[in-house]
């Protein structure tokens, strides 16, 4: 797998030095940056640009990810609590990353320390944490688990790359949230979703959330790859297609996630009975994986519920 970064790219590149979505509408994200307007765009903190640059090296990824958590004792002391809730089943306490690491995997301690930071990086910055938000968290960890499992069978390779871009594939949702006074009412209230609502902010606002978040990634370089699948991940109509490559997944887990509806209820475990039969065919998985998929998605949701409200 080769995750391109850009070290050595300008901040945003075109013709006239910034990449341009849509530079006549008032909410183009580079306007904003540009002309410093008072509005407050996530940040992306440099542990995360870490934790994804992790991804780039999986022979020392254990020993790399030790060294990311441990220079942020708070962000460590909360990846360790997840890594002890019940979630995980250790019979024993695991008091530091290295420890976590051994017992209950790179993977799952790299998962957590990526969905806890980018909630953080979504965090409103004012008002608070709404109901809104919290269905829109749990949509993107969903899609987030979904596209790993789905993606495997493509590449598992990218496994990780699929997860980051399916927790980040509304981003621009997050940011519209900030920036224009009334999205909740154009979307519906989240009711509207996939081609409908892109057309809507598209006739509305003049650019759409897709486009939105494929811009911040690239503001905070954040590896190409993640950048085109987020972009991309709303140019295929629900339904008419099969994963056949990479460009699907996160499309199709993003579809198997609408399709769920709301992330707190506990879904059972029969897929055949969950999804319908044209949706499982064409995600290409066994029903067993799916399974798999749904348990994982409900067990880290847990862990990370646990985490947040310890006791
Ligand atoms: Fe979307
Ligand atoms: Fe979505």
């Amino acid at each position: 797998m080769t995750i391109v970064n850009r070290q050595s790219n300008p901040l945003l590149t075109g013709a006239n030095g910034r990449t341009s979505v849509c530079d006549m509408s008032k909410y183009d994200l580079n306007n904003l940056i540009q002309s410093h307007a008072v509005v407050s765009l996530p940040t992306c903190p440099s542990v995360f640009l870490l934790l994804v640059e992790v991804l780039e090296n999986p022979d020392n990824a254990g020993n790399k990810l030790n060294e990311v958590l441990s220079s942020d004792q708070a962000f460590c002391s909360q990846v360790l609590r997840l890594a002890n809730s019940a979630a995980f089943g250790c019979e024993r306490q695991v008091a530091s990353i290295e420890d976590a690491v051994l017992r209950i995997g790179y993977q799952n301690i790299w998962t957590m320390a990526v969905a806890i930071k980018t909630k953080e990086i979504l965090e409103p910055s004012s008002g608070g944490w709404m109901d809104v938000n919290d269905q829109m968290w749990w949509h993107a960890f969903k899609t987030a688990i979904f596209a790993r499992f789905i993606g495997k069978q493509i590449n598992p390779s990218m496994a990780s790359v699929f997860f980051t871009s399916g927790l980040l594939h509304d981003l621009g949702k997050w940011i519209m949230l900030k920036i224009v006074p009334n999205y909740l009412t154009i979307c519906d209230n989240g009711r509207v979703f996939g081609p409908p609502l892109i057309a809507m902010e598209q006739a509305n606002l003049g650019t759409n959330h897709a486009n939105i978040g494929g811009d911040m990634i690239n503001y905070w370089r954040l590896p190409e790859l993640i950048e085109k699948l987020v972009r991309g991940h709303h140019d295929y109509a629900p339904g008419t297609f099969g994963v056949m490559d990479a460009q699907y997944v996160v499309p199709m887990a993003d579809e198997m996630a609408h399709f769920l509806g709301d992330a707190t209820q506990d879904f059972g475990a029969d897929a055949e009975v969950i999804f319908p039969r044209t949706m499982l065919e064409r995600s290409l998985m066994s029903t067993r994986a799916v399974e798999m998929m749904l348990a994982e998605f409900q067990r880290l949701r847990d862990a990370l519920n646990k985490s947040r409200n310890p006791g």
